[in-house]
C-alpha cells in the first residue's frame, strides 16, 4: 500500500501519474512564471500571530458566501480538463469536496455536465464558472443548464479575455481536445467553430456584467481581479462577490501575488462585497492569513488537483480534509474561534 498522502509531497505524487504533456499543463504559469513562483511564497510574508489562552474547544469553520453556506471556508477552484488529471475528473472532485466539506466551482471547461455533478453530490454547494463564448447565446444556454441542476451563483472569469503567454504548453504541439467538453459539443452544434480558446469572447465588459447580474436569479461572482479600481466598478455593475486571482500565475506574468493584492482591495470595497482569494494556497496557514486579510473564503486550484491525480476521489479528498484541518489547526493556535471572524491583526506582515 501506498504511504498515505501530505501536503507536502502530494505534487511529486501527482507529477508520477499525469501524462507529462498533461502535467506541463496543469503545473505551468505564463511567461517567467514569476507570479506564479510568487504566489506561493507571498503568503509566508505574514506571520500569524500564535495567541494563548483563548479557551477555544473546536474551531467554527463555517461561513457564507454570497448567501451560500459553506462547512468550511474552502472551494474547489475551476480548473478545466479534470479527466486528464484522473478518470474520475470533476465527478470524483465533487464527492471529495462533499465528504470534506468545501464547495465546488465547476469549470465551463470541465469535462463533467453540470447534471453529473448534481446526481454525484446533490447536497453540494456548487457554483458555475463562466466564460463568455462569441455567441452569447451559448453561454446564456450553458448558464441555464446549470442553474437547472441547482448551481446557486455564476462565477463569470474575467481575466482571460485571450490566453496568456505559456511556454510549457507551447512545447507542446497539440490541441486541448476540445471535443470532449460538454460545453464545446454545443457551441460545434450551434455553428461555433475553432478550439476552445478561439469560441471565448475578449470584448466582454462592465454591461455585460450588469445584464446578468439584473437577469440571473443567483448571485454573480467576477473572478480575476487584482485592482481596487475594478473591485469598485464590478461592485457598481451588479457583482455580489469578488475572487481576486491571477488565475495561478497562468495569464498575465509579473503581476502581483494575490496575498499582496488582497489588503488594498479588501479596505476599498468594505462590506460591498464578498470577497475570495486564490492562487499559492497550499496549506491551512495560508487559508488562515487569506481569511486575516479579509478573504471570506478561499479557492484552492492546483492543490486538490493534484489530489485527484494522486490518488482520484480519495487523493482529493484526503488533500481537502488536510487543508481544512491545517485551517482549522492554525485558527486554534492563532486564538481564533471562527474562520468567520478572523480579525486583521491575527497575522502582522514581515
Ligand atoms: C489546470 C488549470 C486549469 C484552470 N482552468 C480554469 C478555468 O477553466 N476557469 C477559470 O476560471 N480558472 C481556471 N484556472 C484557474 C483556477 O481557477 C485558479 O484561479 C488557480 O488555479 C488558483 O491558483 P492555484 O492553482 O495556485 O491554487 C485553472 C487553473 C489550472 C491550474
Amino acid at each position: 500500500m501506498a504511504a498515505p498522502l501530505t501536503l507536502s509531497d502530494v505534487e511529486q505524487r501527482a507529477a508520477e501519474r499525469i501524462e507529462p504533456a498533461w502535467h506541463d499543463y496543469f503545473a505551468g504559469g505564463a511567461g517567467r512564471e514569476r507570479t506564479l513562483r510568487e504566489n506561493e511564497e507571498a503568503w509566508t510574508r505574514y506571520r500569524p500571530r500564535q495567541r494563548v489562552l483563548a479557551g477555544i474547544e473546536r474551531v467554527d469553520l463555517r461561513t457564507t458566501v454570497v448567501g451560500l453556506d459553506l462547512a468550511t471556508p474552502l472551494l474547489v477552484a475551476p480548473a478545466a480538463y479534470q479527466r486528464k488529471a484522473d478518470p474520475g475528473g470533476e465527478v470524483s472532485m465533487a464527492r471529495a469536496c462533499a465528504a470534506a466539506g468545501a464547495g465546488l466551482c465547476l469549470s465551463t471547461f470541465s469535462h463533467a455536465a453540470p447534471f453529473e455533478i448534481a446526481e454525484a453530490a446533490p447536497d453540494l454547494p456548487r457554483l458555475w464558472q463562466v466564460y463568455v463564448f462569441r455567441d452569447r447565446g451559448i453561454t446564456d444556454e450553458l448558464i441555464a443548464r446549470a442553474l437547472d441542476a441547482g448551481f446557486a451563483a455564476v462565477v463569470l472569469t474575467v481575466d482571460l479575455p485571450v490566453l496568456g503567454s505559456r511556454d510549457r504548453e507551447r512545447r507542446h504541439s497539440w490541441h486541448l481536445p476540445a471535443d470532449e467538453l460538454p460545453a464545446m459539443r454545443l457551441a460545434r452544434e450551434r455553428g461555433l467553430g475553432g478550439d476552445d480558446l478561439e469560441v471565448i469572447d475578449p470584448t466582454v465588459d462592465l454591461a455585460y456584467l450588469e445584464r446578468l447580474s439584473t437577469t440571473l436569479p443567483v448571485p454573480v461572482v467576477v473572478k480575476g481581479v487584482l485592482e481596487p479600481e475594478d473591485a469598485l466598478r464590478v461592485a457598481e455593475h451588479g457583482a455580489r462577490g469578488i475572487v481576486v486571482s491571477n488565475h495561478g500565475g497562468r495569464q498575465l506574468d509579473g503581476v502581483v501575488p494575490t496575498a499582496e493584492a488582497l489588503p488594498g482591495i479588501v479596505d476599498a470595497v468594505g462590506d460591498r462585497l464578498d470577497v475570495l482569494v486564490d492562487s499559492g494556497i497550499r496549506r491551512g496557514v495560508d487559508v488562515a492569513v487569506a481569511l486575516a486579510l479579509g478573504a471570506r473564503a478561499v479557492l484552492a486550484g492546483r492543490l486538490p488537483l493534484w489530489g485527484l491525480a494522486a490518488g482520484g476521489e480519495e487523493g482529493a479528498r484526503t488533500v481537502l480534509e488536510l487543508l481544512r484541518d491545517e485551517t482549522a489547526t492554525a485558527l486554534h493556535l492563532m486564538g481564533v474561534a471562527a474562520a468567520s471572524a478572523v480579525p486583521r491583526d491575527a497575522v502582522r506582515r514581515e
